[in-house]
Protein backbone atom coordinates (compact mmCIF):
# COMPACT_ATOMS: atom_id res chain seq x y z
CA UNK A 1 0.00 0.00 0.00
CA UNK A 2 1.27 3.38 -0.75
CA UNK A 3 0.54 6.65 1.13
CA UNK A 4 -0.29 10.16 0.41
CA UNK A 5 0.10 13.09 3.24
CA UNK A 6 -1.71 16.24 1.88
CA UNK A 7 -1.00 19.26 3.45
CA UNK A 8 -1.72 22.10 0.99
CA UNK A 9 -4.10 24.41 1.54
CA UNK A 10 -3.84 28.29 2.86
CA UNK A 11 -4.50 27.71 6.38
CA UNK A 12 -6.40 31.16 6.26
CA UNK A 13 -8.31 30.54 9.80
CA UNK A 14 -4.55 31.00 11.70
CA UNK A 15 -3.44 33.98 10.00
CA UNK A 16 -0.79 35.40 10.44
CA UNK A 17 0.95 32.45 11.85
CA UNK A 18 0.63 30.61 8.43
CA UNK A 19 1.03 33.18 6.40
CA UNK A 20 4.17 32.41 5.63
CA UNK A 21 4.46 29.07 6.24
CA UNK A 22 2.47 26.14 5.74
CA UNK A 23 0.09 25.22 9.14
CA UNK A 24 1.43 21.29 8.65
CA UNK A 25 5.16 22.72 9.46
CA UNK A 26 4.06 24.50 12.38
CA UNK A 27 5.43 22.96 16.25
CA UNK A 28 2.98 20.31 17.78
CA UNK A 29 5.15 21.32 21.13
CA UNK A 30 8.39 19.31 20.43
CA UNK A 31 7.73 18.47 16.23
CA UNK A 32 6.45 19.72 13.27
CA UNK A 33 2.55 19.32 12.93
CA UNK A 34 3.34 16.66 9.69
CA UNK A 35 5.32 14.33 11.15
CA UNK A 36 2.07 13.16 13.16
CA UNK A 37 0.02 12.10 10.33
CA UNK A 38 3.02 10.52 8.67
CA UNK A 39 3.83 8.32 11.39
CA UNK A 40 0.37 7.14 11.02
CA UNK A 41 1.05 6.00 7.58
CA UNK A 42 4.42 4.33 8.75
CA UNK A 43 2.40 2.69 11.95
CA UNK A 44 0.54 0.92 8.91
CA UNK A 45 3.45 -0.26 7.74
CA UNK A 46 3.38 2.23 4.65
CA UNK A 47 7.48 3.14 3.21
CA UNK A 48 6.27 4.98 -0.33
CA UNK A 49 4.83 8.04 0.85
CA UNK A 50 3.82 10.96 -1.73
CA UNK A 51 3.48 14.76 0.23
CA UNK A 52 1.66 17.01 -1.78
CA UNK A 53 1.52 20.55 -0.84
CA UNK A 54 0.90 24.10 -2.61
CA UNK A 55 4.26 25.14 -4.82
CA UNK A 56 5.31 27.80 -2.83
CA UNK A 57 5.25 25.44 0.33
CA UNK A 58 6.07 22.25 -1.45
CA UNK A 59 10.45 23.26 -0.49
CA UNK A 60 9.98 23.36 2.81
CA UNK A 61 8.52 19.81 3.19
CA UNK A 62 11.24 18.67 0.89
CA UNK A 63 14.19 20.58 3.56
CA UNK A 64 12.29 18.44 6.47
CA UNK A 65 12.03 14.68 5.49
CA UNK A 66 14.26 14.74 2.26
CA UNK A 67 13.33 11.69 0.37
CA UNK A 68 13.28 9.47 2.94
CA UNK A 69 15.80 7.24 2.62
CA UNK A 70 17.08 8.34 6.64
CA UNK A 71 14.00 6.40 7.46
CA UNK A 72 14.66 3.05 5.46
CA UNK A 73 11.57 5.27 2.97
CA UNK A 74 10.93 6.77 0.15
CA UNK A 75 9.32 10.45 0.27
CA UNK A 76 8.37 11.82 -3.16
CA UNK A 77 6.58 15.14 -3.76
CA UNK A 78 4.09 16.62 -5.56
CA UNK A 79 2.34 20.31 -6.45
CA UNK A 80 -1.54 20.89 -5.66
CA UNK A 81 -1.17 24.36 -7.46
CA UNK A 82 -5.20 25.47 -6.32
CA UNK A 83 -7.47 24.57 -3.81
CA UNK A 84 -9.60 21.87 -5.65
CA UNK A 85 -10.25 19.64 -2.60
CA UNK A 86 -8.83 16.74 -1.15
CA UNK A 87 -10.15 14.15 -3.41
CA UNK A 88 -7.93 15.58 -6.40
CA UNK A 89 -4.68 13.97 -4.57
CA UNK A 90 -5.49 10.80 -6.49
CA UNK A 91 -5.63 12.77 -9.50
CA UNK A 92 -2.01 14.62 -8.61
CA UNK A 93 -0.99 11.39 -7.39
CA UNK A 94 -2.14 8.68 -10.07
CA UNK A 95 1.05 7.81 -12.07
CA UNK A 96 2.54 7.39 -8.18
CA UNK A 97 -0.03 5.34 -6.73
CA UNK A 98 0.06 2.78 -9.89
CA UNK A 99 -2.06 -0.28 -9.46
CA UNK A 100 -1.42 -0.21 -5.89
CA UNK A 101 -3.65 0.43 -2.67
CA UNK A 102 -3.50 4.02 -1.05
CA UNK A 103 -3.77 5.44 2.08
CA UNK A 104 -4.70 9.16 2.52
CA UNK A 105 -4.10 11.13 5.78
CA UNK A 106 -4.75 15.32 6.22
CA UNK A 107 -1.08 16.83 6.98
CA UNK A 108 -2.73 18.37 9.87
CA UNK A 109 -4.44 15.31 11.85
CA UNK A 110 -3.38 14.03 14.59
CA UNK A 111 -4.15 10.75 15.97
CA UNK A 112 -2.87 8.43 19.31
CA UNK A 113 -4.88 5.77 20.88
CA UNK A 114 -3.87 2.00 22.03
CA UNK A 115 -3.46 -0.45 19.32
CA UNK A 116 -3.90 1.84 16.83
CA UNK A 117 -0.63 0.70 14.44
CA UNK A 118 -1.95 -3.10 14.90
CA UNK A 119 -5.97 -1.82 12.99
CA UNK A 120 -4.03 0.09 10.65
CA UNK A 121 -1.93 -2.67 9.88
CA UNK A 122 -4.88 -4.93 9.79
CA UNK A 123 -7.04 -2.97 7.26
CA UNK A 124 -4.25 -2.37 5.37
CA UNK A 125 -3.26 -5.69 4.11
CA UNK A 126 -7.10 -6.30 3.71
CA UNK A 127 -8.59 -3.54 1.63
CA UNK A 128 -11.44 -4.00 -0.60
CA UNK A 129 -13.33 -1.02 -0.79
CA UNK A 130 -12.54 2.26 1.24
CA UNK A 131 -11.95 1.99 5.06
CA UNK A 132 -12.88 5.63 7.11
CA UNK A 133 -12.50 6.23 10.51
CA UNK A 134 -14.96 8.07 12.52
CA UNK A 135 -14.58 9.33 15.49
CA UNK A 136 -17.51 11.44 18.58
CA UNK A 137 -16.96 15.22 18.61
CA UNK A 138 -19.61 17.73 19.63
CA UNK A 139 -19.67 19.80 17.40
CA UNK A 140 -20.08 17.13 14.25
CA UNK A 141 -21.36 20.26 11.58
CA UNK A 142 -17.54 20.83 11.25
CA UNK A 143 -16.58 17.67 9.60
CA UNK A 144 -17.77 14.91 7.16
CA UNK A 145 -20.42 13.09 9.34
CA UNK A 146 -20.91 9.82 9.17
CA UNK A 147 -23.91 7.73 10.28
CA UNK A 148 -24.81 4.02 11.39
CA UNK A 149 -27.06 1.29 11.59
CA UNK A 150 -27.78 -0.21 14.74
CA UNK A 151 -25.68 -2.68 13.45
CA UNK A 152 -22.81 -0.71 12.84
CA UNK A 153 -22.94 -0.62 9.12
CA UNK A 154 -22.16 2.77 7.83
CA UNK A 155 -25.36 3.93 5.66
CA UNK A 156 -25.09 7.44 5.37
CA UNK A 157 -22.10 9.92 4.83
CA UNK A 158 -22.29 14.05 4.43
CA UNK A 159 -20.07 16.89 4.02
CA UNK A 160 -20.48 19.40 6.99
CA UNK A 161 -24.24 18.64 7.08
CA UNK A 162 -26.62 21.50 9.36
CA UNK A 163 -28.64 19.65 10.74
CA UNK A 164 -25.92 16.13 11.38
CA UNK A 165 -28.09 12.91 12.04
CA UNK A 166 -25.07 11.74 14.34
CA UNK A 167 -21.82 12.75 16.16
CA UNK A 168 -19.15 10.77 13.48
CA UNK A 169 -17.14 12.97 12.15
CA UNK A 170 -15.14 11.41 9.47
CA UNK A 171 -11.36 11.31 10.16
CA UNK A 172 -8.75 12.25 7.77
CA UNK A 173 -7.62 9.24 7.36
CA UNK A 174 -8.86 7.52 4.48
CA UNK A 175 -7.61 4.03 2.84
CA UNK A 176 -8.56 2.75 -0.22
CA UNK A 177 -8.46 -0.02 -3.15
CA UNK A 178 -7.21 1.19 -6.02
CA UNK A 179 -10.25 1.87 -7.91
CA UNK A 180 -10.24 5.53 -6.00
CA UNK A 181 -7.76 6.65 -8.41
CA UNK A 182 -10.78 6.30 -11.35
CA UNK A 183 -13.67 7.09 -8.87
CA UNK A 184 -11.82 10.68 -7.88
CA UNK A 185 -11.20 11.46 -11.59
CA UNK A 186 -14.83 10.81 -12.38
CA UNK A 187 -16.52 12.72 -10.12
CA UNK A 188 -17.38 16.50 -10.52
CA UNK A 189 -16.45 19.46 -8.38
CA UNK A 190 -18.97 20.65 -5.56
CA UNK A 191 -20.71 24.08 -5.00
CA UNK A 192 -17.12 25.51 -3.88
CA UNK A 193 -15.41 23.76 -6.72
CA UNK A 194 -13.77 21.21 -5.12
CA UNK A 195 -13.15 17.37 -5.80
CA UNK A 196 -14.78 16.88 -2.23
CA UNK A 197 -13.76 13.27 -0.70
CA UNK A 198 -16.66 12.64 0.85
CA UNK A 199 -18.57 12.36 -2.70
CA UNK A 200 -15.52 10.12 -3.39
CA UNK A 201 -16.73 8.03 -0.27
CA UNK A 202 -20.26 7.85 -1.21
CA UNK A 203 -19.44 6.28 -4.61
CA UNK A 204 -17.63 3.35 -2.23
CA UNK A 205 -20.68 3.62 0.27
CA UNK A 206 -23.05 3.09 -2.82
CA UNK A 207 -21.41 0.35 -4.17
CA UNK A 208 -21.67 -1.14 -0.22
CA UNK A 209 -17.59 -1.34 -0.60
CA UNK A 210 -17.42 1.27 2.50
CA UNK A 211 -16.57 0.79 5.90
CA UNK A 212 -16.60 3.02 9.11
CA UNK A 213 -14.20 2.09 12.41
CA UNK A 214 -15.33 3.92 15.06
CA UNK A 215 -12.42 5.44 17.19
CA UNK A 216 -14.32 5.40 20.66
CA UNK A 217 -13.73 6.58 24.25
CA UNK A 218 -9.88 6.56 25.22
CA UNK A 219 -8.62 7.57 21.63
CA UNK A 220 -7.31 10.93 20.91
CA UNK A 221 -8.25 12.88 16.90
CA UNK A 222 -7.00 16.05 18.03
CA UNK A 223 -8.15 19.29 16.32
CA UNK A 224 -5.66 21.86 15.23
CA UNK A 225 -7.35 24.58 13.45
CA UNK A 226 -7.71 27.09 15.63
CA UNK A 227 -5.63 28.81 17.82
CA UNK A 228 -6.72 26.90 21.22
CA UNK A 229 -7.53 23.57 19.74
CA UNK A 230 -3.20 24.12 18.59
CA UNK A 231 -2.19 25.17 21.83
CA UNK A 232 -3.87 22.05 23.26
CA UNK A 233 -2.85 19.57 20.81
CA UNK A 234 0.82 20.88 22.11
CA UNK A 235 -0.40 20.58 25.72
CA UNK A 236 -1.55 16.44 25.13
CA UNK A 237 1.77 15.87 23.28
CA UNK A 238 3.83 17.27 26.13
CA UNK A 239 2.00 16.05 28.75
CA UNK A 240 1.92 12.22 27.98
CA UNK A 241 5.66 12.73 26.58
CA UNK A 242 6.94 14.06 30.02
CA UNK A 243 4.82 11.43 32.14
CA UNK A 244 5.79 8.64 29.94
CA UNK A 245 8.98 9.13 28.82
CA UNK A 246 8.35 7.96 25.53
CA UNK A 247 7.46 10.31 22.58
CA UNK A 248 4.83 10.36 20.46
CA UNK A 249 5.46 10.32 16.38
CA UNK A 250 9.09 10.32 16.67
CA UNK A 251 9.77 9.23 13.02
CA UNK A 252 13.43 7.64 13.67
CA UNK A 253 12.41 5.47 16.80
CA UNK A 254 8.85 5.01 14.35
CA UNK A 255 11.02 3.36 11.31
CA UNK A 256 13.76 1.44 13.75
CA UNK A 257 10.63 -0.27 15.36
CA UNK A 258 8.95 -1.15 12.71
CA UNK A 259 11.89 -2.39 10.78
CA UNK A 260 12.59 0.35 8.35
CA UNK A 261 15.79 1.02 9.65
CA UNK A 262 18.22 -0.98 12.21
CA UNK A 263 19.49 0.34 15.20
CA UNK A 264 22.42 1.49 14.19
CA UNK A 265 21.06 3.75 11.74
CA UNK A 266 18.40 5.14 14.03
CA UNK A 267 21.21 5.74 16.80
CA UNK A 268 23.23 7.80 14.34
CA UNK A 269 20.23 9.81 13.68
CA UNK A 270 19.94 10.41 17.53
CA UNK A 271 24.03 10.96 17.56
CA UNK A 272 23.45 14.12 14.80
CA UNK A 273 20.79 15.60 16.90
CA UNK A 274 23.18 14.66 20.38
CA UNK A 275 22.50 18.06 21.94
CA UNK A 276 18.88 17.85 21.92
CA UNK A 277 16.36 16.19 23.68
CA UNK A 278 15.39 14.43 21.03
CA UNK A 279 18.54 13.14 19.59
CA UNK A 280 19.61 11.65 23.33
CA UNK A 281 16.36 9.96 23.08
CA UNK A 282 17.24 8.09 20.12
CA UNK A 283 20.47 7.33 21.41
CA UNK A 284 18.85 5.93 24.33
CA UNK A 285 15.98 3.53 23.16
CA UNK A 286 18.86 2.14 20.46
CA UNK A 287 21.85 1.90 22.62
CA UNK A 288 21.51 -1.58 23.71
CA UNK A 289 20.56 -2.92 20.41
CA UNK A 290 23.71 -1.45 18.69
C1 LIG B 1 -11.83 17.73 5.65
C2 LIG B 1 -12.92 16.81 5.07
C3 LIG B 1 -13.89 16.37 6.16
C4 LIG B 1 -13.10 15.74 7.31
C5 LIG B 1 -11.98 16.66 7.81
C6 LIG B 1 -11.09 15.94 8.79
O1 LIG B 1 -12.43 18.92 6.04
O2 LIG B 1 -13.59 17.48 4.01
O3 LIG B 1 -14.81 15.45 5.63
O4 LIG B 1 -14.00 15.43 8.36
O5 LIG B 1 -11.16 17.10 6.72
O6 LIG B 1 -10.04 16.75 9.25
P1 LIG B 1 -11.58 20.31 6.10
O7 LIG B 1 -10.68 20.18 7.28
O8 LIG B 1 -10.85 20.39 4.81
O9 LIG B 1 -12.61 21.37 6.28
Amino acid sequence: MKGIVLAGGSGTRLHPLTHAVSKQILPVYNKPMVYYPLSVLMLGGIREILVISTPCQLDLFRVLLGDGSQLGMSIEYAEQRAANGIAEAFVIGAEFIGDEPVALVLGDNIFHGPGFSRILHREAVSIDGCVLFGYPVKDPERYGVGTMDERGRLIHLEEKPAEPTSNLAITGLYLYDNDVVDIAKNIRPSERGELEITDVNRVYLERGKARLISLGRGFAWLDTGTHDSLLQAGQYVQLLEQRQGVRIACLEEIAFRMGFIDAAACYELGEQLRHTDYGKYLMDITAENR
